[in-house]
Formats: C-alpha cells, sequence, structure tokens
C-alpha cells in the first residue's frame, strides 16, 4: 500500500494501522524530507508486524515531474500498489483579497493534481488498484471563510473521485473518498490555532476508517464521499 503525507497526523496514523497487519507485505510512505519524517519511518519500522517492509520516499508533492518519476520508481521497484491513500494536504488560510495566486497553484498542486498525478501516473505504468482512497474535507462540502483555496481544492477532490469511481470500476478498482470533520493535527491547528485539540477527532479516528475501508467489511460500504467527524 501507499500512503501520501505519511509524516504525522492522519497519515501517519494510517500507516501504523497498515504496518501493523499480517496481511500487508510493503507500506510505502511519501512526504518532504524532515526530522519528523525521519522519526515516522524509524517508529512505523519497530512497530511493524514481521512480514511488513517499510519504505519512505522523500518528495514535495507540489513539484509533478518528481511524482511522475515516484510512481515509476515506486512501480518498478515494489511492483503492483493495491492500496492507495491519497492523504497529504496543505493549506494556507486567507481571505480572498490577500490570496497570493501561486499560493492558490501550490493548494491545487498539492491537493488536486498530486493526487490525480500518482493514480494516472501508476495507471500508466499498469498499475491495477484495489482500491483508492481519497481524503477530502467537509470544507469541501461547505465553504468556510478564509478557506478559500483549500475548500475549492477539497471540493474538486469529492468530485474527481465520483468520476474516478465510475470510470475505474471496470478494473475491479474501488475509489472511495473520505472527508473528515475536524481533526487534532498540524493542519487543523493552521486553520484553528485557538481551538482546544483535546475536543475533537484524533488521527487515529480517521485513520480507522480509511483501514476499515481496505478490509471484507469495507467492500459494503458504498460511497465516494463518506464524511467522518464527531
Ligand atoms: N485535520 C483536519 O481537521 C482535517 C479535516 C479534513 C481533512 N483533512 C485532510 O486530511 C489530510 C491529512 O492532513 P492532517 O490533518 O493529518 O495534516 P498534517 O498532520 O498537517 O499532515 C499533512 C501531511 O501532508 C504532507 N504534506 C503536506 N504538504 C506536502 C507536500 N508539498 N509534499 C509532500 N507531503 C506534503 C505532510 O508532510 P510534510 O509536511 O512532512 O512533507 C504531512 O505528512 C489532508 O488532506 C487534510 O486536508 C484534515
Amino acid at each position: 500500500m501507499l500512503v501520501t503525507g505519511a509524516s504525522r497526523g492522519i497519515g501517519l496514523a494510517t500507516a501504523e494501522r497498515f504496518a501493523r497487519r499480517d496481511d500487508v507485505e510493503q507500506v510505502v510512505l511519501v512526504a518532504r524530507d524532515s526530522p519528523a519524517f525521519d522519526a515516522a519511518v524509524a517508529h512505523l519500522t519497530e512497530v511493524a508486524s514481521p512480514a511488513v517492509k517499510v519504505w519512505p520516499y522523500r518528495l514535495d508533492l507540489a513539484d509533478r515531474a518528481g511524482v511522475l518519476e515516484l510512481v515509476d520508481q515506486v512501480h518498478a521497484t515494489h511492483g503492483n500498489v493495491d492500496v492507495l491513500v491519497n492523504n497529504a494536504g496543505y493549506t494556507k488560510p486567507e481571505p480572498v483579497h490577500q490570496i497570493d495566486f501561486a499560493e492558490f497553484e501550490r493548494t491545487m498542486a498539492v491537493n488536486l493534481y498530486a493526487p490525480f498525478s500518482v493514480i494516472q501516473g501508476l495507471l500508466h505504468a499498469g498499475n491495477r488498484f484495489s482500491l483508492i482512497v481519497n481524503i477530502a474535507s467537509t470544507a469541501g462540502l461547505h465553504g468556510r471563510s478564509g478557506w478559500l483555496t483549500y475548500s475549492a481544492s477539497k471540493a474538486a477532490v469529492i468530485n474527481m473521485s465520483e468520476v474516478l469511481r465510475e470510470e475505474l470500476a471496470i478494473y475491479g478498482t474501488r475509489v472511495a473518498c473520505i472527508s473528515p470533520g475536524r481533526t487534532a493535527t498540524d493542519l487543523r491547528r493552521t486553520l484553528a490555532p485557538e481551538e482546544d485539540p483535546t475536543t475533537i477527532m484524533q488521527p487515529e479516528d480517521v485513520a480507522a476508517v480509511i483501514e476499515m475501508l481496505s478490509t471484507d467489511v469495507g467492500r459494503f460500504v458504498d460511497s465516494t464521499n463518506l464524511v467522518v467527524r464527531q
């Protein structure tokens, strides 16, 4: 399986759930190079079940050429990616008058174009997914003041997932989209700095739902946009 944004938050919690399983062979992680990512990789390697190998890839997902190189490398090195979790996300909340267009482009690159490029790149490499989970947000359903770029990117992720679900069904691929509500992570702190993180959902709660989709029970969950919130 492959999870992007695996250095912390929901992505790290998701990677850990898969790494602890006995029926998983390889967990491929993507995030930018950082001490946090090094620590995450060390932790996952320690807690992984003996059959599981953990493989980190360090990349800025806003770099589209890099993403395409990465997916080719992953497919050539590790074989077929059965489960893909497009989790990495970025936001810089600003009111409309202050939005720097380059920031809007960066938000779209990380939140929308990277998931698209990972999926399309792997399809071009001949990959056959069993499950793709794209992480959107309740912000993609209801725009919030100051969150224009983030909300727009997540609305697009929800819609892209619906199209992919229809187009990839023929290959036996299930495509799900999860829209978490408020979850105690660094990204949430950026959006709501005053909030007490102990009063909201924890990353492990969302990770449990993502993992559930990959189980036998998950096959019966028919939703492109599953809202997960407290
Ligand atoms: N927390 C919430 O309340 C909430 C609610 C709804 C949806 N979500 C979504 O859930 C997903 C996970 O977010 P989180 O809340 O767990 O946030 P987080 O703890 O801040 O983690 C974000 C992850 O994305 C990675 N990432 C960000 N920019 C990247 C880039 N340019 N290249 C590569 N990796 C990048 C980060 O890795 P590095 O920075 O180490 O590279 C990190 O691993 C996101 O898609 C977010 O939009 C979160």
